[in-house]
Formats: C-alpha cells, sequence, structure tokens
C-alpha cells in the first residue's frame, strides 16, 4: 500500500520521516472509519479500537478497505520495508550500543501479537521478535493533556517504530498537533510542530531520546481521527542510557519498569500493605 521507496529521514532531534497520502487515497478510510459509538474509551486515546475487539472484527470484515489494511499493516513487507526506510539510523543505534538486539537479525510475526495491553516479556530465556500492532482512535478536547502519551515522553522500551495516520484534517482545532523534542540543558525542548492532515504519516526511531506528546486540544469541532502503529519487539530493546534522561520519560524510568506484571513502585507498595497487614 505504501508506494514511497525512500522517504527523506529527519535526523534532528532524532530519526523520524514524514509521508503525505501514505496509503492513496485517504478517502475510503475517512468514509470508512467506525462511527464514536463503536469505540471504547481508552488510555491512548480518548476513544480507540484494536484486534481482537468485536467492533474492530466487524469492521476489517464488513469494509474492503480496512480488511486490506489490516492485512497489509500486520504483515512481514510493512515491518521490512519501516525497519529498511530506518536503516542506516538501527545500524548505527546497534553499533553504537544503544540497542541490545540487532533488528535486523531478528525474525518478524506478521500478525497480531500485543492484543489490547502492550505486553513486554522481561523473561531472558525468551527469543527475540518483531511483531506490528495497528490501533485506530478519536481525540476530542483534551486529548493530549492526560492520554496521547500524557505529555512528553518516549514510547515503551520495547517500542522500535512508532508511526502515527491521520486519517481526517480536524476542523476547527485548537492544538491537536505531534510535537518532538530535542534535550537541551538535559531537558525536553521543543524543536519540530506537525499540524495532523489527511492522509498524513509521521513515522519516527524510538530512541531513548525519542521525545514527543501532542499538544492537548481546546478546541475542536468534531474529532481528530487517527492510526497508531507501532512495530515493537516482545522483549526490551532499548538498553538504559544515563539515569536523568531515563528520567526525562515514564515509560523507561526504570523505577516504572514492569517485572511480571508489575512496576518496582506497585511491588513496594504491595510490600509494606503485606507487612501492615501481618
Ligand atoms: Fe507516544
Amino acid at each position: 500500500m505504501i508506494k514511497v521507496e525512500k522517504p527523506e529521514i529527519g535526523l534532528k532531534p532524532y530519526p523520524h520521516l514524514i509521508i503525505e497520502d501514505a496509503f492513496g487515497d485517504s478517502s475510503l478510510l475517512n468514509s470508512g472509519f467506525p462511527s464514536d459509538s463503536e469505540f471504547i474509551k481508552s488510555f491512548r486515546m480518548d476513544k480507540d479500537m484494536t484486534y481482537p475487539m468485536k467492533n474492530y472484527l466487524n469492521l476489517i470484515i464488513r469494509n474492503k478497505t480496512y480488511n486490506a489494511l489490516h492485512n497489509y499493516i500486520y504483515s512481514v513487507e510493512f515491518v521490512s520495508l519501516f525497519l529498511n526506510f530506518f536503516k542506516d539510523e538501527i545500524l548505527k543505534n546497534f553499533s553504537e550500543g544503544n540497542l541490545l538486539f540487532n533488528p535486523f537479525d531478528l525474525p518478524i510475526i506478521g500478525s497480531p501479537y500485543e492484543l489490547s495491553m502492550i505486553k513486554i516479556n522481561e523473561n531472558l530465556k525468551d527469543s527475540p521478535f518483531l511483531f506490528p500492532r495497528l490501533d485506530l482512535g478519536y481525540g476530542g478536547v483534551d486529548y493530549g493533556k492526560n492520554n496521547g502519551g500524557g505529555g512528553v515522553h518516549t514510547d515503551n522500551y520495547g517500542r522500535v517504530i512508532s508511526i502515527v495516520y491521520y486519517v481526517n484534517s480536524p476542523k476547527d482545532m485548537e492544538g491537536g498537533e505531534h510535537r518532538i523534542y530535542k534535550i537541551q540543558d538535559n531537558k525536553p525542548l521543543l524543536e519540530k510542530v506537525i499540524e495532523p492532515k489527511e492522509g498524513r504519516l509521521i513515522a519516527s526511531l524510538q530512541t531513548n531520546t525519542a521525545l514527543h506528546d501532542v499538544n492537548p486540544i481546546t478546541k475542536i469541532k468534531g474529532y481528530r481521527k487517527a492510526f497508531y502503529l507501532a512495530i515493537s519487539c516482545n522483549k526490551r530493546i532499548w538498553k538504559n542510557s544515563e539515569d536523568w534522561l531515563m528520567k526525562l520519560t515514564k515509560n523507561r524510568d526504570p523505577q516504572n519498569i514492569i517485572h511480571n506484571g508489575k512496576s518496582l513502585k506497585s511491588r513496594f507498595k504491595g510490600f509494606i500493605m503485606r507487612k501492615l497487614l501481618s
């Protein structure tokens, strides 16, 4: 579906690219986008859906365009295409020791693996592999304030590439832009603001410095409709950087790292509760 062979990669502040009309004619994706009531409330967007939710399955059964999109995203071809877009930067990060595995050496599972919750396996015995994911979502007023990543962040530590695709050009919207940050004096500093526009795709390599957020929406007519796509590893793939850098983003702060389904903080709370109750 994506026809571009070699998109231009922006290197500052971290590797990213923009493709206009990425999936060809966007009007069928826009007109076939599910209605508000078909979505469920979520922590990512105001409302979203992914495989294998009932309404997501209904969508890919009833709508040919979405059926083709689903089959395309959940494919080895799709994952390989985006890995190749960022090939030079991925190999550079691997040779510099920032990546624990070389993504080009990993098997690709071209089918849904993660389902609704983010799933990263800390079990060292399990072999690493890459897999894609697609979420469809709506954003209205206040989107970006507490959800949409909840402020400046990088994505989780298994994420290799994150992609957002805008299904519509939101009307009368204030806020809602995708913002990317450089780091200056150990703090995030806004570097680039990208407007949501129908058919526009933004992809970025989720290094430990890939800080981004959504400018919270303060006004909008209708919704900002988007696809969130991800290429992830089932295990941690980014090596920890220095402490101050890891603390800039809650998703990579070692304090928040999940062990056997619980963060260190919640394990500590559980320990205190058990002591109090014993
Ligand atoms: Fe994010």
